[in-house]
Parts: structure tokens; sequence; C-alpha cells
């Protein structure tokens, strides 16, 4: 998909912009606080129907005035749409695609977008929660049937902890049990062979990406470690040796009142050149993981879905050296994409193929601050 325009009133900071993108490469400069990040959050917000911040909706409201609105016009599979969004103070936000409303869930699988936040580097370094997480939302946004496996995959198990807690004041606690354990293989199994499958996909995808940013001087590995089964390819298996190991350590689930088999305790590991990310890569190599797997996301959108997403890179380059940021740029071409950045010093862009815009409290003017190029 392409974004060809946006129309911004009231959103956060902005008053009354009007935005023409290139097809292609799209440049957002400016100094801390002008009003990038909302602009590339106002284009997720068309793709999308919601903010990736959690935030209450109407904090996306300017801070005085009562409503906003956000018109984009995208292009999805050569078919154009003009995408609306109202929000007010006081009533539900309104979503129109073409003059005819719809909901959140109707804009996931016609707009494809990927979105890299700086605090996004978090999901390298920081617990494994936060890197399930990164999966379970690639395999749901490309895959409805998941996401319901894994909410009831998550309520089973909360059901099952609380019996856990208390099972001597629970006279059915054997029977309740083993019930939770039936259903926990059940949407546990799936859950682990959905995952296995798309991070082998992402992992192929995401290697050849980082070798390209790293002008092949680093080797990217992801390994998914598990502890339900011994090997995720066919279900009935997995299904038995699950339902086997919460049997044989049942004792000790009772013992640590809660439960310790299954995907909610899987954990994934980026490896360079063998070596663990999270405790030995510099920042730079931390964030080339981060990007890798943001443009092995992007591929598998365009390889499930026939259409490329838009890619929006909040702030990338910091910590990247010339090189790697360049190869970055270029990566990125395959797709329309929209970057922002404090600085343009040594980007290396071909104006053919690029457009940049200086962001300045709030307003959008085309071309580079000083010099005015267009
Ligand atoms: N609802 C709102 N109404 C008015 N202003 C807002 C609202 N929400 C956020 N802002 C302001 O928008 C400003 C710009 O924020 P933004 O995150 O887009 O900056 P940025 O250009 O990405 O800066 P940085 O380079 O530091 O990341 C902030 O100073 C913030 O106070
Ligand atoms: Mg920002």
């Amino acid at each position: 998909m392409i974004i060809k325009e946006l129309r911004l009133i009231n959103h956060r900071n902005y008053d009354d912009e009007f935005i023409e993108f290139h097809d292609n490469t799209n440049i957002l400069v400016g100094k801390n606080a002008q009003g990038k990040t909302n602009l590339l959050e106002a284009i997720y917000i068309a793709a999308r129907g919601y903010s990736f911040k959690s935030i209450k909706e109407t904090e996306l409201i300017n801070f005085d005035k009562n409503a906003m609105y956000l018109k984009a016009v995208i292009l999805s599979k050569n078919k154009r749409k003009n995408v609306e969004i109202k929000l007010s103070r006081s009533y539900n936000k309104q979503i129109k695609i073409n003059d005819v409303d719809v909901n959140v869930s109707d804009m996931k699988s016609q707009f494809g977008v990927v979105l890299f936040a700086p605090e996004e580097i978090l999901i390298i370094k920081e617990t494994p929660s936060l890197r399930r997480k990164f999966i379970d939302d690639v395999i749901s946004n490309n895959d409805i049937a998941y996401k319901i496996y894994l909410n009831n995959y998550n309520n089973i198990r909360r059901q099952k902890n609380l019996v856990l807690k208390n099972p001597a004041k629970n006279k059915y606690f054997e029977q309740m049990l083993a019930s939770y354990n039936t259903k926990l293989v059940e949407y546990g199994a799936k859950i682990g062979i959905y995952r296995y499958k798309y991070l082998n996909i992402l992992k192929k995808y995401a290697k050849e990406f980082h070798s390209e940013l790293t002008s092949s001087k680093e080797d990217l590995d992801i390994i998914y470690e598990y502890n339900f089964a011994e090997k995720l390819d066919d279900l009935t298996i997995i299904e038995k040796q699950y339902y086997d190991i919460l049997l044989d350590k049942k004792t000790s689930e009772i013992e640590r009142y809660q439960s310790l088999y299954g995907p909610h305790k899987d954990e994934i590991i980026f490896l360079i050149n063998g070596k663990d990310v999270k405790n030995y890569a510099s920042q730079g190599q931390q964030r080339t993981v981060m990007l890798s797997l943001k443009l092995a996301e992007a591929k598998l959108i365009e390889v499930l879905t026939s259409t490329k997403p838009i890619l929006l890179w909040d702030d990338v380059f910091s910590e990247l050296d010339n090189t790697r940021a360049s190869l970055l740029v270029q990566k990125s071409k395959k797709y329309q994409n929209i970057i922002t950045t404090n600085s343009l010093v040594n980007l290396d862009l071909d104006n053919s193929d690029s457009k940049v815009f200086t962001i300045d409290k709030g307003k959008v003017i085309t071309g580079r601050e000083k010099d005015g190029t267009k």
C-alpha cells in the first residue's frame, strides 16, 4: 500500500496540515519535540484505526481543542481508499473508508504497516515477555485465529493459577486441574506450532537483511526455546508430550502455585556470530537486529498478502554508523517508507526517489529547512 496524502486537523501538536508523500522514501527531519513521531502516529492511525501508543484515545486530540480529524488517501491493491477518522471528547471514534463506516477490525485486513519505535529496542534487551509479545503481534496481525487461541490459553492459565494457589480449599481440585490442563494443551500446542512456523520464516528473512545491513560481517540467528514438547512439527505428538509433562510436573506446579509449562514460558534468543545479543551486542548491533526483524516482518506481510506494507521508521538512525544508515535507506526503498530523523547529515539521498519534509512546531514544510530544496 501507499499513502498518497494526509490531512491532519488537531492531531496532537498539529493544527491543520496537508502532506503529499513520495511513493518511495520520505524523510521527516526536525529538532526534538516538533511533531515527527506524532506525524508517524497519524499515518499509523490512518492505516490501523488506532495509535501504537498505549494511551487514552482523547490524548490524540490537541490540548486546546475538542475534536480531531485525519484524512488519508491510500492506494491499496491499486484501489484508491479515502480513510477518515474523527475523534471527539464527547463522541465515539468514527472511521470511514470511501464514505462507508468501518470498524478497526476491518482495517487490519486492508492496510499493511510496519512500525519501528525506538522503545522497541527493549524487545531485544528486556524480559522474554516482550519477545513473546513481538512474535504474537506479528502472527495475530496476519492470522485472526491465533489471537483467539492466545486469548483462550491465557484465560485458562489464569484460572488454573487461581486453583493452584488454593488447592486445599477446593474439593474439585483434581478434576479442575485435569480439565484446565486438557484445554491448555489444546490451545498451547497450536500456539507453539504457529510460533515455530512464523519464527522460522522471520529467521530466514531477518538473517538475509541482517547480513546485508552489516555488509556480511555478522551472522544473525534466532532460536526458539520451549519447554512443553521435544519438537514442534506434529500437532498430535506435541499434544501428547505436553499433556504428559503437565502430569509429570503436577507436584512442582502445586508446590510453586503456578503453571510452569507451556508457551507462556517460551524464550526467543537472538545470536550474532553465535553470541547472545541481549548480553554481548552493542547498541548499534541490537538496533540492527531489531531493524532486520522489522524488514523481515514487512517481507512476511508482502508474501502473505501480496501487498507491500508501508514502513514507518521512527528515529532509526541513532546509534547506527553512516554505512549502516545508508544501507538501511537502500533496503527500505523496496517499500514506501517514512523515516524521522534529527539530522540529514551523511544521509545519501537521491532526490528522484525521495522527498524531505521539515517538521517545525507542528508545521510541515516541504524540503530541507536551510536550502528549501524540494
Ligand atoms: N494532545 C496534544 N496536544 C498538543 N500537543 C501535544 C499533544 N500530545 C503531544 N503533544 C506535543 O507534541 C510535541 C511533539 O511530540 P513528538 O513526539 O512528535 O516530537 P518529535 O518531533 O518526535 O521529537 P523527538 O525528536 O524528541 O522524538 C511534544 O512536545 C508534545 O508535548
Ligand atoms: Mg520522536
